[in-house]
C-alpha cells in the first residue's frame, strides 16, 4: 500500500467532518476522503443490523477508491459495524470511535459525568463494557438526544429550536450535579458554541476527536504509511450533494463540491 494512497473517513452524515477537521489538522500531508451517509442519517434510531450493512457498503466504496487506512468517524457506527469490518479487512488500519468515559472519569472533581451521545451508541454492549472497565467509581448519567443530528446536519447550529432541544438534554444533567460532559456522538462538537451558552464554565465538555487524529497518526507511523503530500480532500453524500456544499463552509471551512454517493 502507498503512503500516499488517501485515508477514508465516513459516518451517518456531516458529523464526521468534526473528526475530519482534527485529522487535517494533525495530518497536514494526507490526502483525505470523506463519506457523508447523510441519505440514511441518523443511525442513532437504526437496528445495528442497518448500520452494519450500511458501513460494509461504504467501506469498500471508500477502499475501491484506493484508502490506505479507514476512519469510523461515528461512535454509532462503532458500536455497530467496527468488529465486523476488521474481521473483514484485517489488513487495513481501521481506527473506529467510542464516547471518551476514561478520560471524563479522570476529570470530574463532582463525581457525575453525563453522556450526551445517540440512543443507539447508549443502548450498545460496547458502551456497557466501556462503563464497567472506567466508570466504576463515577456516577454516570447517560442522555439519549433525538433531533439533535437533524439540526446539524440542516446546518442549524445556533437556530432557536436547536437551543431548546439541546437545552432540554443538558438542564437535567446539571441539576444531577455533572461537571464533565461527554459529547458521545461526532455531530455534537458543532454545538459547542451553543453548548458554553447553555452550562456553566466550570463544566468541561470532552470530545474524542483530536484523540482519534493522534491514533490514526500512530498507526500510520508504525506501518511506515505516513504521507507526504496532500491532494484537496474529496467529499460524497448518500444525500443531497447540494445541502452538504451549503453546509460544508461553516463544518469544514471551505466550500467545495460534493458527489453523490454510488450505491
Ligand atoms: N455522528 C454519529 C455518532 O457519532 C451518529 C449520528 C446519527 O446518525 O445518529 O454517533
Amino acid at each position: 500500500m502507498a503512503s500516499d494512497a488517501p485515508i477514508g473517513v465516513f459516518d451517518s452524515g456531516v458529523g464526521g467532518l468534526s473528526v475530519l477537521r482534527e485529522i487535517r489538522e494533525r495530518l497536514p500531508n494526507e490526502s483525505l476522503l470523506y463519506v457523508a451517509d447523510s441519505g440514511h442519517v441518523p443511525y442513532g434510531e437504526k437496528s445495528p443490523e442497518y448500520i452494519r450493512e450500511r458501513c460494509a457498503t461504504i467501506a469498500g466504496f471508500l477502499l475501491g477508491q484506493g484508502a490506505k487506512a479507514l476512519v469510523l468517524a461515528c461512535n454509532t457506527a462503532t458500536a455497530a459495524a467496527a468488529a465486523e469490518l476488521r474481521e473483514r479487512y484485517p489488513d487495513v488500519p481501521i481506527v473506529a470511535m467510542e464516547p471518551a468515559v476514561k478520560p471524563a472519569a479522570e476529570a470530574t472533581r463532582s463525581g457525575v459525568v453525563g453522556v450526551l451521545a445517540t440512543t443507539g451508541t447508549l443502548k450498545s454492549a460496547r458502551f456497557a463494557a466501556l462503563l464497567d472497565r472506567f466508570a466504576s467509581d463515577v456516577r454516570v448519567i447517560t442522555q439519549p438526544c433525538p433531533g439533535l443530528v437533524e439540526c446539524i446536519e440542516a446546518g442549524e447550529l445556533g437556530a432557536e429550536g436547536t437551543r431548546e432541544l439541546l437545552r432540554g438534554y443538558v438542564e437535567p444533567l446539571l441539576a444531577e450535579g455533572c461537571d464533565t460532559l461527554i459529547l458521545g456522538c461526532t455531530h455534537y462538537p458543532f454545538l459547542k458554541p451553543l453548548l458554553h451558552e447553555l452550562v456553566p464554565a466550570s463544566v468541561s465538555l470532552i470530545d474524542t476527536g483530536a484523540a482519534v487524529a493522534r491514533h490514526l497518526e500512530r498507526l500510520l507511523n508504525e506501518r511506515g504509511l505516513l504521507g507526504s503530500a496532500a491532494q484537496p480532500a474529496r467529499f460524497w453524500t448518500s444525500g443531497e450533494p447540494g445541502q452538504m456544499e451549503r453546509v460544508l463552509p461553516v463544518l469544514w471551512g471551505k466550500s467545495t463540491d460534493v458527489q453523490s454517493f454510488p450505491e
